[in-house]
């Protein structure tokens, strides 16, 4: 009898590990963090849906398949507090479910955003019941006392009604969606941050900013030092290095220490959601946040939200979020990608402005940063048009996943992203210069010239061996040159735009004499498609006016592509 027992907790045991094994989850690859779903590095070409339109059944039935057709496979879905728990302790998860059946009927994973006690800053999602109760669930203030629609991160009561709330969800989605995954991670809450001011002035707000400084915030600071964002780092030191004291003590009197005070307590706040959350579903959970941007200081952006120059004060008061993401809207994509793929922060852009750029950005975010995901906002907007570049472009990553996620994290895969402005960057591997510019540096496309804007162009490249490259994308064009030629440029004969050599600009016009340095030419450049075990399958060769009679390799600005590149050395 007792051995029937153990064999039977045995299995039991083994069954709930396969489960848990199944469930979604991080997994380090060298420098890279990879989602891993079904037991595979995933990558999240997503679209993040309006506020309203996953609130009607009607609206997620007509939805759902167009995303499908846009190329996606994860969509964002809004889950609604007020929607889900309209009577108090009552819980009406219909909608849940009717986005996780339209997504199986459609092939597309899930991330839900529980919009809970914060979005964009505001209560709005929170129920009528919560909301006219403000003696039970306070607000905070500003500094002349008046109360926000923002429910106060100090209460108890708060807390507990959106736990409570948030925890029914994930027993929910567990029980529903345990075995099957179509929800792969949860965002917590919305874009917090504190408006009008940089940090709430309430009674029980006032009296935890005039006290010490936690403990474990003064030992971390100590502990990771070296490591800290220096924006902090600096800070700090300014006020003098101090380990002990107040907040105004520690870190100076100033709105940006009332911003690091309220990112401790939205922080704690969100990191007992996520231990309420996990307790009963153990999925990725992450937070999002709007930028402060436009010289804006904090309270004109929402202050002490999870922004990349507070991520140590996330990070300690809240070890259990996965990682910090930016909602990009404002110029300087670039910048603000680098600022948020950190050492500690793997990169995963959940909103960005719904435009015709997404494609190319998208294949930036993976080939730059080993993105995690991109995601448009309001992607049900999109024109549905097989031509549409972000479709065009998930059409090609979804193919590229097997062989990016090879790669990842080790140091052989960059991003490329240009513009009118920004049109050239080169790369680097085994001394072979990789000379990377916009299409429209070559001249036989009129839109190069004739005042268009231009479309960004952008893609990336993979370093697969010491002669072989892997490069995709749009509107790019990438020549090869040895570093030794490289660096005797002015020995090289400048050629038109027919490859003939430009008049009075031939070897004779150069002063430097060849001394035998290495060439590097094309061996071939082949269009190829991409198996699902990341195989490659010849499409075609590009050769002759294709490849500039062997000159570069080009992918045109309203075409996405996958080329694979073979080189040669001669002298
Ligand atoms: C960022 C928010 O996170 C979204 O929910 C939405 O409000 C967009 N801004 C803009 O409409």
């Amino acid at each position: 009898m007792k051995k029937i027992l153990i064999c039977i907790l045995l299995v039991n045991f083994c069954l709930l590990q396969a489960v848990a094994q199944h469930v979604p989850h991080w997994q380090k690859q060298g420098s890279a963090t990879q989602l891993i779903v079904d037991n595979h590095p995933y990558l999240i070409l997503g679209g993040e849906l309006g506020n309203s339109s996953a609130s009607s059944q009607q609206d997620i039935e007509r939805i759902f398949p167009k995303l499908q057709r846009l190329g996606l496979n994860t969509v964002l879905v809004p889950a609604y507090w007020d929607l889900t728990e309209a009577q108090e302790g009552t819980f009406d998860f219909s909608l849940t479910d009717q986005a996780i059946h339209q997504a199986r009927q459609n092939d597309l994973r899930i991330v839900f955003l529980w919009f809970g006690a914060w979005k964009n800053s505001m209560s709005c999602y929170a129920p009528l019941w919560f909301k006219q109760d403000y003696k039970e669930y306070p607000r905070v203030r500003t500094e002349s006392g008046k109360p926000l629609e923002i429910a106060s991160p100090f209460s108890e009561n708060v807390f507990r009604a959106d736990c409570k709330a948030f925890s029914a969800f994930m027993k929910h989605l567990a029980e529903t969606d345990g075995e099957r995954h179509t929800v792969i991670m949860i965002q917590v809450e919305n874009e917090i941050g504190m408006l009008e001011s940089a940090r709430d002035h309430s009674e029980e707000a006032n009296r935890l900013f005039n006290a010490p400084v936690p403990d474990t915030l003064l030992k971390y600071l100590s502990q990771n030092r070296k490591t800290l964002h220096p924006w902090l780092a600096k800070k700090w030191q300014e006020a003098g290095g101090k380990t002990e004291g107040t907040w105004q003590e520690v870190f100076g009197a100033d709105m940006y220490t009332d911003e690091i005070f309220m990112a401790w307590h939205y922080a704690s706040y969100v990191e007992r959601m996520i231990q309420c959350g996990r307790a009963v579903y153990d999925l990725p959970m992450y937070v999002n946040a709007a930028m402060n941007s436009r010289g804006r200081t904090p309270g004109e952006y929402p202050s002490a939200g999870p922004l990349a120059h507070l991520i140590d004060i996330w990070h300690c008061a809240a070890p259990g979020i996965d990682l910090l993401a930016p909602d990009l809207y404002d110029k300087g994509f670039t910048d603000w990608t680098a600022q948020y793929k950190l050492h500690n922060n793997p990169l995963f852009i959940p909103e960005i402005r719904l435009e015709p750029n997404d494609g190319v950005r998208a294949f930036y975010v993976f080939g730059e940063h080993d993105g995690i995901g991109f995601s448009p906002f309001s992607i049900e907007d999109a024109p549905d048009t097989s031509d549409y570049p972000l479709s065009q472009s998930y059409r090609k990553l979804k193919e590229l996943m097997p062989v990016i996620t090879r790669y990842q994290g080790k140091g052989v895969m960059k991003g490329l992203l240009f513009n009118q402005a920004d049109k050239e960057r080169i790369l680097e591997w085994d001394n072979t210069l990789l000379i990377c510019r916009h299409f429209f540096t070559l001249p036989w496309d009129a839109r190069a010239t004739d005042g268009s804007v231009w479309p960004e162009g952008g893609g990336l490249v993979i370093r697969m061996a010491e002669d072989e490259y892997l490069i995709a994308g749009s509107g790019i064009v990438v020549e090869f040159k040895s570093k030794e030629e490289a660096a005797l440029s002015s020995a090289q004969a400048k050629l038109g735009e027919d490859g003939f050599v430009l008049k009075g600009e031939g070897e004779q016009a150069t002063s430097v004499r060849w001394k035998g340095e290495k060439r590097i030419g094309i061996g071939s450049v082949d269009q190829v498609s991409i198996a699902a075990d990341g195989s490659m399958n010849f499409i075609r060769r590009l050769n002759g006016d294709q490849d500039h009679q062997g000159r570069h390799a080009r992918i045109g600005v309203d075409d996405f592509q996958i080329l694979h590149v073979k080189l040669y050395e001669y002298k």
